[in-house]
């Protein structure tokens, strides 16, 4: 047996929430269970934000209601705030995000709070999450370049890690929100947080802007890194961060990590459908390297096959 990796699916958070055209619960549902089918047994379903900021997201609590296989499937939601996080728990989330950018910029743009402020509300978050019983993770966004602010000092992500352990969160997650990381870049900070942290508290999420997802991916894995986020045909990019493009493709990291020997438990078969699924869902062809290289595999064999009649 290879070594184990967690792979996060956030397509139907961070995919859809920049989308245009809004897909309504059922079809969300759809896309969950094709994802489910494939083995995926961590998502993040969904965010308690302000639906004047995030229309994608006004249905949350509706999909709460109807999420599948509750106790086989690791949900987890993102909460701006104490209000989204009394949401959350109304609703009943067993595990809640809060979204920490390391600027003051970008938490200004995303959750319209300084830097001070928003470390606050979700340290309060997380404390709150702890003394309810419920998993309280942290997002660590914008952790290696700010769109408005550049690069990030890896003291200020160390900094901010700390103050989400401090305060009761049991995850921290390192997010490379607008996809401008580079591997030395990742190795560093990844570095200093194990150097710290035990890794499986930690975890990476990776856009992927320049090409680089995966190659960050792996540099954290490198670093002991155990958990990725991804998203299924690489849909997504964040509407409060310019620039930014869709997440790694499920489909790329998992045939990436297969090719390193490690066990995700999904099935990279059965993730064609789930994109074609997000591609209904979207009305935009979605797909990662991997996906492209299959299908170009599956009209050779279609010619070969129409040649040999
Ligand atoms: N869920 C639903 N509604 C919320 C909310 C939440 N978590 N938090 C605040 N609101 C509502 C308030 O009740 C208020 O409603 P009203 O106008 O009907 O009275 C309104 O939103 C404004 O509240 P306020 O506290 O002043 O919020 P704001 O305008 O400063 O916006 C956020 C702050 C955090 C709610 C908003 O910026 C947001 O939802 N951001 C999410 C961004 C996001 O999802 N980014 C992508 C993920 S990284
Ligand atoms: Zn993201």
């Amino acid at each position: 047996m290879g070594e184990r990796v967690i792979i996060n699916e956030v397509g139907l958070r961070d995919g859809l929430q920049n989308q245009p055209r809004l897909v309504d619960t059922d079809h969300k549902l759809r896309l969950l269970n094709a994802l489910l089918a494939a083995g995926i047994r961590h998502v993040e379903a969904t965010s308690f934000v302000s639906p004047k900021a995030v229309p994608q997201m006004a249905d949350a609590a509706e999909l709460m209601a109807q999420l599948p296989d509750r106790d086989r499937v690791d949900y987890s939601v993102l909460v701006p705030n104490v209000k989204g996080y009394e949401r959350a728990k109304a609703s009943g989330a067993r595990s809640v995000a809060v979204t920490l950018s390391c600027t003051e910029t970008m938490n200004r743009r995303n959750i319209n709070m300084g830097l001070t402020q928003a470390e606050a509300v979700c340290a309060e978050v997380m404390r709150l999450a702890a003394a309810d019983g419920l998993i309280g993770r942290a997002y660590l966004s914008v952790a290696f370049f700010c769109p408005f602010e550049g690069q990030v000092e890896r003291d200020v992500v160390v900094r901010l890690a700390a103050a989400m352990f401090d305060a009761g969160a049991r995850e921290v997650i390192v997010a490379d929100t607008i996809g401008s990381a580079d591997p030395m870049h990742v190795r560093d900070v990844f570095g200093s947080l194990t150097q710290r942290y035990d890794p499986k508290l930690l975890s990476g999420h990776f856009h992927d802007t320049k090409g680089l997802a995966l190659a960050n991916c792996y540099a954290a894995f490198a670093a002991g890194i155990r958990k990725f986020d991804s998203s299924i045909g690489g849909l997504g990019g964040c509407p409060f961060a310019p620039g930014a493009a869709g997440n790694a493709a499920t489909e790329d990291l998992v045939n990436m990590f297969a090719s390193a020997g490690c066990e995700t438990g999904i099935d990279l078969d059965k993730l064609p459908a789930a994109v074609g699924v997000a591609e209904q869902c979207t009305g935009q062809t979605l797909g990662g390297r991997w996906l492209n290289w299959r299908r170009s595999q599956h009209a050779k064999q279609a010619t070969r096959a129409t040649g040999a009649n």
